[in-house]
């Protein structure tokens, strides 16, 4: 599946987002190594505190759908409000527990619209379960 489809589906989760607080509307698409999509968008609550971004909620969506297929190759993640819209550090620990590989985001200095990060580059030096 090309980084394209991914963001794709990451454009059109943000279009469900629950963001009446911040307006600031999140789509993130994770790409399993089964080579399955599933897709999370930010959730926020009138207790501030307890929104979820759009990263945290696909990996929920993940776990839940498929215990057997739970490792991410690839997350992309799509804001109308930002380009690039890099994931918070919270959720950068959260993908990471899901062994994930890479980041595509939206980037208009590219000429694809899109640029791919290694994981390494946006958590270096991680602590994740096989520390434990
Ligand atoms: N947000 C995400 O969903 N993902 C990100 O990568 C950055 C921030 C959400 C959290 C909150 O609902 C809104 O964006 C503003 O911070």
């Amino acid at each position: 599946m090309d980084l394209a489809t991914v963001m794709k589906a990451a454009r059109e989760a943000a279009q469900n987002a629950y963001a009446p607080y911040s307006g600031f509307r999140v789509g993130a698409a994770i790409l399993t190594e089964g080579g399955t999509l599933r897709a999370g968008c930010n959730v926020e609550n009138a207790s501030y505190g307890l929104g979820i971004c759009a990263e945290r909620s696909a990996a929920v969506a993940m776990a839940l759908a498929d215990p057997e297929d739970r490792k991410i190759r690839l997350v992309a993640v799509a804001s109308p409000n930002a380009a690039p819209c890099f994931p918070c550090g919270a959720c950068r620990q959260v993908l990471r527990e899901f062994g994930c590989k890479g980041v595509v985001l939206e980037d208009p200095a590219e000429a694809s619209g899109l640029r791919h990060y290694p994981f390494e580059a946006l958590l270096p030096h991680s602590f994740g379960p096989e520390h434990l």
